[in-house]
């Protein structure tokens, strides 16, 4: 037997996310490439998220002494390894055989948080066994109210630690470029995807066909019924549009650690959030998938953050492809960051391996803009370093 890989010699100078997704880009079939990779409608939000990063500057301290500078810090009462979680992907299953195993184990190995999916493809069960003490759950509220207090139950039955539920997702976005790739529930074999797929052998061969060895196409395991992805979902699995704010509270009531909701752009969503009882709102607006013409989450951060203070905790995803970002939304007052598409090029490329090198890259990054925006610890990340015509502090 040949021995593992490492990091270097797969990723080879490939050492910035973005040369980390050229990769991916060459490995994955285009349709799966682009499910995982593109936005919505005309694909300004997407852009936005990344550019409203570039205009936020940073006027940093110098010969502050950032010796000893150290990423760690804490989130909800426990150590992290560095202010970042992995948030949840649906589809990391189908990137790399069992990607979300892949990518828990990174982040266990990181020791930074991993969030499973709803419709993600591996057990809780399975996830549980290896993820480490940051094993967090994300849920899209279904119609079938009972089916997802039991996901709510099942998840506490394994352990998990904390609860998302992402807000932003009333109905099925509009992403022309899955229709035309087939990439719809259920999966649609269109000419051009059975050619797409039939040119991209590895990962046909890698992760299908382990697939198929080990039983068949995968299910969306801790959906109810666990359907496989060439079927539908049932009307009882579906994204609910009817979700109040009734239905945070219920959800309060029936999880005790801490819970999180995901997709807030408003602060006064953050407010009435806050009033529900819940622990920390994510600052997102699903990456730049869902609606098009929504501000980026980094433009609202500091929004959210002056509206509830420190009742709550707040955190943020979007954009964030470089260690600054990280350092700058920790400046605008995020407590950690989620990240998406990064850590799937990553298991696109290597699986386990892969992620984790995309969190070494984002740790050695972050260290870097630590040093040189002149802070030793996460928390001294501060607002007055940043320098943005409508967030600039007034000296
Ligand atoms: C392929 C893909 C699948 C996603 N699936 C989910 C999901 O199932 N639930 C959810 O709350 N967010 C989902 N998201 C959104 C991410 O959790 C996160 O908000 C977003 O990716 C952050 O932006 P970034 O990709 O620029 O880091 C998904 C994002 C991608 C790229």
């Amino acid at each position: 037997m040949g021995r593992d890989r490492t990091a270097a010699e797969i990723f080879g100078h490939a050492t910035s996310l973005g040369s980390i997704r050229e990769l991916a880009r060459r490995r994955l079939p285009r349709g799966l490439f682009e499910f995982i990779d593109r936005g919505s409608d005309d694909e300004v939000a997407i852009a936005n998220n990344v550019e409203a990063f570039a205009r936020i500057k940073v006027r940093p301290r110098q010969i502050t002494n950032v010796s000893g500078r150290t990423a760690e810090t804490s989130l909800f009462g426990k150590t992290i390894g560095m202010p970042v979680a992995i948030a949840p992907t649906g589809s990391a299953g189908i990137v790399w055989y069992k990607g979300e195993m892949a990518l828990a184990r990174a982040a266990a190995a990181a020791n930074i948080p991993f969030t499973l999916a709803t419709r993600s493809m591996s057990s809780l069960e399975e996830i549980a066994g290896v993820a480490g003490d940051h094993l967090w759950f994300q849920l899209y509220l279904l119609r079938d109210r009972a089916k997802s207090y039991e996901m709510i139950d099942l998840a506490r039955a394994r352990g998990v630690k904390a609860l998302i539920i992402t807000i932003d997702t009333p109905t099925d976005p509009s992403r022309e470029y899955n229709a035309r790739n087939g990439y719809s529930l259920p999966f649609k074999y269109t000419r051009r995807g059975v050619i797409d797929i039939a040119t991209h052998p590895r990962w046909l061969l890698g992760v299908i066909g382990k697939y198929y060895r080990n039983g068949g196409l995968p299910r969306f395991e801790n959906m109810p019924g666990s359907p496989r992805i060439s079927e539908g979902l049932s009307s009882e699995a579906m994204l609910c549009d009817d979700i109040t704010w009734d239905d945070i509270r219920e959800i309060r009531r029936r999880w005790d650690g801490p819970l999180m909701v995901k997709g807030v752009l408003h602060p006064g969503d953050a407010v009435l959030a806050t009033e529900c009882g819940v622990d920390a709102v994510i600052v997102s607006n699903h990456g730049g998938r869902n609606l098009d013409s929504s501000i980026a989450p980094i433009d609202a951060l500091p929004h959210v953050v002056d509206a509830v203070g420190d009742r709550i905790t707040v955190l943020m995803d979007g954009g964030i492809r470089r260690g600054s970002d990280v350092a700058k939304a920790l400046a605008l007052g995020a407590k950690t960051i989620l990240i998406g598409r990064p850590t799937l090029y990553g298991t696109a490329v290597a699986g386990e391996i892969g992620a984790g090198h995309v969190l070494s890259v984002l740790r050695r990054e972050f260290l870097y803009a630590m040093a040189t925006f002149g802070c030793r610890r996460v928390e001294e990340l501060d607002r007055d370093l940043l320098y943005r015509a409508d967030v600039a502090s007034e000296d």
